[in-house]
């Protein structure tokens, strides 16, 4: 810090000069990063106007809402390039994946860091398959949801439901560092819940299925494949010999492999922020699988398909477009922080949805998409906002061409998600120096220091979103306000 502003060129440092001192400062870059914490250093006087809450003396703080550009870890997983449409797991490009690997080979990948070997993927496969069965006594927690609960609501509490069997996995129980350690042991704890995550997965999406479908659950099968297995589990009513649609179960592990990951977005922070904590991982997928579920991510190959219903035909797409260029709609399935072209996902997921339709037959939204799509790509409104088709705009007819409900869709992006946040809090758990908490800073704008107001001399704050809103009763409720009981008390404030 304090170096002469004239740094030689061609070095690895920002020269700062801070107008408000006339200090100047050289800030490393790593990585073409620089550390947010290397600009604590540049204190000054607070001004007399400025707020004490500016904390001007500490130091500066660095400001990124919605971490636009704000890198919170290093990693080896995930490689995107989202000018160039490229997006690679440990450094395989995803056409590569798509077209040559399956869904567990590309999870092993990505936790492990490289290709298994075939006695490596077998036993992989096979613990993974075996894990695949639940307590029974899950069975009740199933029922114990309305038919008509959204599954991405079952699931995340499943998620959360299954941690409970496995207090051994539980560093709340057994000890704040039992995964960073890093040891036989602790790693051995730590693999043995990621397989039981993966392998149960699917086995707990079928049984949200299921609870929707009013259905008898269905025990894991053997001898089927990880997305056969799941396909089974949704499908099966007794049938003798019931194997799947191979084609339909081939599509289903390229889109699980397309999804398994996908570096730093929304729910793998999820996990993270909340696996900082040293949680136990099944906590932490859970808070993932609650991001996921948000029509911005997870939930928009479930939106896409709502926004194409309520477009219907190829011929109101141009009205569509103009209502969302009005921002009175949001055109679902497009648009990325990271990708400014188009994701390079969706090409895959494009050329499978062709392979599906040939047995399911097309989807009569296919038409209204396409020419949806068509129309966006020719519009400058989305051109030059880099505004591109994401993994979720064509999934969700595959989805659909396969008979899911539209709330089922987020369901099958999160059970192969699983894979990424695995990876994710693998890595976190193990990486040098251990595990600090995520604990952001803010900006505090709020109000100043000021003293407690004694009841009665309070004056009513009634603006809008400043006070309660008034809550409507019916049914139930509204006749019981009105009654009037024996020795009726009004609780004292
Ligand atoms: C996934 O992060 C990941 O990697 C996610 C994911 C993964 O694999 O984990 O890839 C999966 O979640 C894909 C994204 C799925 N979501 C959607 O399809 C929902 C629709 N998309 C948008 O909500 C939006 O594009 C986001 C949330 C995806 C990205 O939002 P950003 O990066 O915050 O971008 P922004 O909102 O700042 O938009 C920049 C401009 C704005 O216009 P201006 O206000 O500057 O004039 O583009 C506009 C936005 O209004 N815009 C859109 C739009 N997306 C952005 N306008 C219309 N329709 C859209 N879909």
């Amino acid at each position: 810090m304090g170096k002469p502003l004239d740094a030689p060129l061609g070095t690895n440092t920002l020269s700062v000069r801070d107008n408000r001192t006339g200090k100047t400062y050289s800030i490393p870059i790593v990585d073409n990063s620089i550390s947010a914490t290397d600009f604590k250093a540049l204190s000054a006087p607070r001004a007399p106007s400025e707020r004490e809450e500016n904390e001007t003396e500490k130091g500066l703080r660095v400001a990124d809402k919605g971490f636009l550009n704000t890198a919170v870890l290093r990693s080896e997983i995930t490689f995107i390039d989202g000018d160039a449409g490229v997006l690679r797991y440990r450094g395989y490009p995803i056409e590569q994946l798509a077209l040559h690997s399956n869904h567990l080979e590309t999870a092993y990948l990505l936790i492990y860091g490289s290709l298994p070997t075939k006695s490596q993927f077998q036993l992989w496969h096979d613990e993974i398959m075996h894990h695949s069965v639940i307590h029974a006594d899950a069975e009740q927690f199933f029922r114990s949801f309305r038919y008509d609960a959204h599954p991405m609501a079952i699931l995340t509490s499943a998620l959360s439901y299954l941690g409970s069997y496995y207090s051994e996995a539980n560093p709340s129980l057994q000890g704040q560092n039992l995964f960073t350690k890093g040891d036989k042991t602790s790693l051995a704890t730590m693999d043995k819940q990621i397989i039981r995550l993966i392998g149960k997965a699917t086995t707990l999406a079928a049984m949200a299925y299921r609870v929707r479908q009013g259905r008898e659950f269905v025990t894991p099968p053997t001898g089927l494949s990880y997305a056969g297995s799941f396909l089974y589990q949704m499908d099966h009513l007794g049938q003798e010999n019931y194997v799947p649609n191979p084609v339909l179960e081939k599509a289903l592990d390229v889109l699980f492999l397309l999804h398994a990951d996908h570096e730093m977005n929304a729910s793998s922070t999820s996990v993270l922020q909340v696996g900082s904590s040293l949680v136990d991982p099944y906590s932490a997928v859970a808070a993932g699988c609650a991001s996921l579920y948000g029509p911005l991510h997870g939930g928009a190959n479930e939106a896409v398909i709502r926004m194409l219903i309520s477009i219907g035909k190829p011929e109101n797409v141009p009205a569509f477009l103009e209502a969302v260029k009005k921002r009175e709609k949001v055109l679902s399935g497009f648009g990325h922080r990271v990708y400014k072209t188009s994701d390079p996902r969706s090409f895959i997921v494009r050329k499978t949805a062709d392979e599906v339709f040939k047995i399911t037959g097309k989807d009569e939204l296919l038409e209204t998409a396409m020419a949806l799509h068509d129309a966006a790509m020719k519009d400058n409104y989305f051109i030059s906002r880099k505004l591109a088709p994401n993994v979720d705009f064509w999934s969700g007819l595959i989805y659909r061409a396969m008979g899911f409900p539209n709330d089922f869709f987020p369901v099958l992006f999160a059970v192969p998600r699983v894979v990424g946040w695995l990876a994710h809090w693998r890595q976190m758990m193990l990486q040098t120096g251990g595990v600090k908490i995520w604990r952001p800073r803010q900006i505090y704008v709020g109000a100043g220091k000021r003293d407690y107001v004694p009841l009665e001399d309070r004056v009513a704050v009634e603006e809008p979103k400043k006070t309660p809103s008034v809550v409507e009763h019916s049914g139930i409720s509204k006749r019981t306000t009105l009654a009037s009981f024996k020795g009726q008390t009004r609780a004292k404030l």
